[in-house]
């Protein structure tokens, strides 16, 4: 009998799916490649289903005869294990970001005379539209929690985009760019305080307290499904730090990112030219320890953010803390600098990967912005965090505008830098 192959996610089945196993099982014998979460994620969105759940399904429908991991995007290993007569995949694939793999395909089969087979993709249905249905529907909290640590173990680098209204997280949920072959989007949110700060013209001083970040975080909860990573300042007090990792976790956030200073905090970006103090590592471990047991669930993350660069201490003082904030249940190290360039960052990475008990490190390159996702992941960064860049963008464009209105008396000048009122009304879906 041929041996026909099939590579597919198979995370919302459609009928589209189930055209292209049937076309298959008319060939021979089919073996499903089932993509695992790792090879989705490294060219679009994670799936919905985890791969267990994805091969109950699929090696439950009519035809297939086997379901075997694919682990890359590019089918080749699993081809040439395998040698199948044909391999089977809609047509679709022809132009896009799937080109490049396809072409592959083809390359792989001519070594032993096998057949690419094409069916017409199915019209009317599609995983994309499903995802913006489920997209629609929303989220739950324990859902949205889980998404982070899933994130983490899959991807190479864990993208995260500034928030500080409803509309930077409709922003971060919605941009998407297709590369030659990926589709590009933001994993998730980062919950600033600088920014939630600046958009209320307040200083970034722990002034706009937890209870006021919530409502910018509901807000944002509000019309957005991708994982949240809340900037919690000093965290507090520890009696206090508890109620809020309480919260968060209620709410479907999924960490909390709390900084060892003490004392009045002040933007970290400032360094030495401000009064700052850094915690001990006894008192900071201790808020640690206690925010870690009130959390209810296992999946919510407490990282620490070690401030030991950002005040001019030594390499030492910051694996130090690295070692002990660990051991007292950090799930995680956010390492800060504010250095331009990432030397010193890449330096304690490589001491850092080191560790026995090494947990997802995490960096925010504001002031090294030279520095690429792809070194970052390279030197063992896993979230990288573009904390105030949406704020920065807004800002000026608003400024420029005013100024523009006030210099000329009236606002026309001012109209070609700004979006039409068609395009306002058409913006957010349901304003019509
Ligand atoms: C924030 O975005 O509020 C941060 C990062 O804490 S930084 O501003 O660099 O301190
Ligand atoms: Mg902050």
């Amino acid at each position: 009998m041929k041996q026909v192959y099939v590579g597919m996610s198979a995370d919302l089945v459609h009928p589209g799916h189930l055209n292209i196993l049937t076309k298959a099982a008319e060939l021979g014998e089919v073996t499903v490649g089932l993509l695992t979460d790792e090879a989705i994620a490294s060219y679009k969105r994670l799936p919905y289903m985890s791969y267990a759940e994805r091969e109950t399904v699929i090696s439950a429908i009519k035809g297939v005869s086997r379901v075997v991991p694919q682990t890359t995007l590019d089918y080749t290993p699993n081809l040439q294990r395998l040698k199948p007569d044909y391999v089977v995949h809609g047509d679709d694939w022809r132009e896009g970001y799937l080109r490049a793999t396809r072409q592959q395909v083809i390359y792989t089969l001519r070594e032993w005379g096998g057949e690419l087979v094409e069916f017409p993709y199915t019209q009317g249905i599609s995983s994309t539209r499903l995802h913006a249905a489920m997209k629609e529907v929303g989220t739950t909290p324990e859902w949205r929690l889980k998404t982070l640590r899933r994130l983490l173990a899959v991807k190479p680098i864990v993208r995260l985009l500034e928030v500080h209204s409803g509309l930077t997280g409709a922003i971060v949920e919605h941009s998407r760019v297709t590369t030659d072959n990926a589709i590009r989007e933001f994993d998730g949110m980062w919950g600033s305080s600088l920014t939630d700060s600046t958009a209320r013209a307040k200083p970034d001083i722990e002034a706009v307290d937890i209870s006021t970040r919530v409502v910018t975080l509901n807000e944002i909860l509000e019309v957005t499904t991708k994982p949240v990573v809340f900037d919690g300042d000093t965290g507090g007090i520890p009696e206090h730090f508890v109620f809020t990792v309480k919260t968060l976790e209620r709410l479907g956030v999924s960490a909390i990112i709390i900084e060892d200073k003490t004392g009045l905090k002040k933007n970290s970006l400032f360094g030495n030219e401000v009064a700052q103090t850094q915690d001990s590592i006894e008192d900071f471990c201790l808020k640690i320890c206690m925010g870690k047991a009130a959390q209810a669930t296992s999946e919510f993350m407490i990282i620490a953010r070690i401030e030991s660069l950002i005040l001019d201490k030594e390499q030492d003082d910051a694996l130090a803390r690295a070692r002990a904030y660990i051991e007292a249940g950090a799930d995680g190290i956010m390492i800060h600098s504010r250095k331009k360039s990432p030397d010193e960052i890449f330096a304690f990475c490589a001491a850092y990967n080191q560790f026995a008990e090494r947990r997802p490190l995490v960096a925010v390159p504001s002031s090294y912005s030279q520095v690429t996702e792809d070194e970052l992941a390279q030197h063992g960064v896993n979230m990288v965090i573009y904390a105030n860049h949406l704020l920065r963008a807004a800002y000026p464009a608003m400024h420029k505008t005013a100024e523009s209105i006030l210099r000329h008396g009236r606002a026309q000048e001012a109209e070609s830098g700004l979006m039409s009122i068609s395009a306002i009304l058409d913006l957010i879906p349901g304003t019509h």
